[in-house]
This record gives C-alpha cells, sequence and structure tokens, in this order.
C-alpha cells in the first residue's frame, strides 16, 4: 500500500511575543511552548483545547500572518519541504486555504458575493459563487449585501464558501460553526470531510468535540501552549478509558453528555 503523504507537521513550535510594557522597556511572553501536529493527505485532524490554549495561533504561524512582534521556534514542514514566510505567502489562498475564526477578515466594504468570488477562475465564477452560496444556505440576494448587513452566522457559510477551491491541498478551519443553525452545521462539516476524502488535509479548530468527531479521523489536544496528546477520533468513547491523558478524559467526561464531571482546569473549555 502506497504510503500517505503528510502535509503538515509542525514540530516543537513555539511562539514569543515582545511587548513594550513602560516608555522603550520591553518584556516577552511565550504563549505557546511547544506545540507538534501532524496532518496526512486526505485526513481530518480536530484540534481542541481550552480558550487560550493556542489553536488560532498555531494557525496563524503555518499561515504566515503572525503579527510582527513575534517570534516563531521550532519547524513547520509542507509536504516534506520546510514553510518558510515567503513559501506560506505563496501557498496562502492556493494550496493553503483558510477560514478565520472571527468574520472581521471579511471587507467591510465590499459585497459578499464579490468576496466569494476573489481567486475563482474568471469565466465561471458567477456560477460557482452562486452554487457555493446555496450550499451553504445562502439566498442569491444576499450576496448583494454587505458584511454589516449579514448574520453573525451568515457571515460565517460566506467565510467558509471563501476556502472552497479547486487546487488546495491543506484547509485550515478556526471554529467554523459557532452560531450556525444545524443544517449548514452539517453543510460544513461534510464539505470539511468531502475535502479529506479528496485526499486534501484539514485542520479543524473546534470547541464543538461532538461534532468535531462525526468527520475527524484524530484529535489533539491543546493546554497552555503545549500539546497534551494525539489520539483516534475512535478513543472518544465510554468514559474516556482509550485515551491516554487525564486532561483528554477529562474534557470528554466534561461533556453534558458524558458524566459531567468537573475537573479543574476545564470549564472555560465549554
Ligand atoms: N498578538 C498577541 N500578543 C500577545 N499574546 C497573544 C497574541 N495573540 C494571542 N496571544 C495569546 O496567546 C494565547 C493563545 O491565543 P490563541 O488565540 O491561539 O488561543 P485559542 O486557543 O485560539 O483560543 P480561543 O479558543 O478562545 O479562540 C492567549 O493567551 C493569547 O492571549
Ligand atoms: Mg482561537
Amino acid at each position: 500500500m502506497k504510503d500517505k503523504q503528510t502535509v503538515l507537521k509542525v514540530d516543537n513550535l513555539s511562539i514569543s511575543f515582545t511587548q513594550y510594557v513602560k516608555g522603550l522597556k520591553t518584556r516577552n511572553i511565550t504563549p505557546i511552548k511547544s506545540l507538534s501536529i501532524a496532518i496526512e493527505a486526505g485526513e481530518v485532524l480536530a484540534l481542541v483545547g481550552a480558550s487560550g490554549s493556542g489553536k488560532s495561533l498555531l494557525a496563524h504561524a503555518v499561515l504566515g500572518i503572525l503579527p510582527g512582534n513575534a517570534t516563531c521556534g521550532g519547524t513547520i514542514t509542507y509536504c516534506g519541504q520546510p514553510l518558510t514566510e515567503s513559501s506560506k505567502a505563496r501557498l496562502r489562498g492556493k494550496e493553503i486555504s483558510f477560514i478565520p475564526q472571527s468574520v472581521n477578515y471579511l471587507d467591510p466594504l465590499m459585497r459578499v458575493a464579490d468576496q466569494v468570488k476573489i481567486g475563482l477562475p474568471r469565466d465561471n465564477a458567477d456560477s460557482i459563487q452562486k452554487d457555493l452560496f446555496s450550499r451553504y444556505g445562502l439566498k442569491e440576494k444576499d450576496g448583494r449585501l454587505y458584511p454589516f448587513e449579514l448574520s453573525g452566522g451568515m457571515l460565517r457559510r460566506v467565510l467558509f464558501a471563501t476556502s472552497v477551491r479547486s487546487g488546495i491541498k491543506l484547509v485550515i478551519a478556526d471554529e467554523p460553526t459557532p452560531g450556525i443553525h444545524p443544517e449548514a452545521l452539517s453543510a460544513i462539516l461534510n464539505q470539511l470531510r468531502k475535502f479529506a476524502d479528496e485526499g486534501v488535509a484539514v485542520m479543524l479548530i473546534t470547541h464543538d468535540i461532538v461534532s468535531a468527531l462525526t468527520i475527524s479521523d484524530k484529535v489533539t489536544v491543546l493546554k497552555n501552549g503545549s500539546t497534551v496528546e494525539t489520539t483516534l477520533a475512535e478513543n472518544f468513547t465510554d468514559n474516556g478509558k482509550k485515551l491516554q491523558h487525564p486532561y483528554t478524559r477529562s474534557l470528554w467526561n466534561a461533556l453534558p453528555q458524558n458524566s459531567f464531571f468537573n475537573y479543574k482546569g476545564v470549564s472555560d473549555w465549554l
């Protein structure tokens, strides 16, 4: 059997920020200490962890969109090659597709249909955009609106539509589903699974582990800027006895549909 290709490999990533505290006095903070993940072609990796554990920063480091005062350590490889800042810029939006956590990434001054058309083949951008709108429950007339005229859930669906492109090898979806009604939620999850089934590597960052498990192959758990555990999605079952790390077991058991067991340190995750 042919070996699966590792599309993204992050080893021992650290991220520090230099901040001014008083006048010209600076200090360093290191919210990301040691993150390691790997995603193969055809695989959905769910990335979970408490708020502030470093999920978005990891995504931003891979995409090369960290703020200027950030310094990274560790290595990031894409299809076996080290990712440099210039290769990140070249691949972004072409081979690496990003669904950001914040809808503020949309241009407030551009009609949303036009934003979805960016990067689509010019000849059939119109019809692809209309198809994407209907797939994610948006009406044709919504396309003529500006972001401030749409609800939060609609904006999420517009953002998602901007990521569906041919030729992509890696999709990074940072919380693509909060505030979305169940039908659009399953359309988005199904699309992420479809990407993977077509050979794309998918990173799904989420707080909704129950939904994520329906489409994920593996789950990586982060805590305070470090990787706690990477495990198969199927190990999230029963009372979590197949999960290695007590923190992962606690996250799982803290869910309302499980024992609702409250473990110190996981309450902000839910
Ligand atoms: N530009 C920045 N300067 C300094 N610290 C930052 C910066 N951006 C993020 N951080 C810190 O890094 C940590 C990780 O942030 P990150 O946004 O990656 O969390 P997250 O896991 O995505 O959280 P959430 O689930 O709430 O989206 C947080 O403690 C945050 O305060
Ligand atoms: Mg985040």
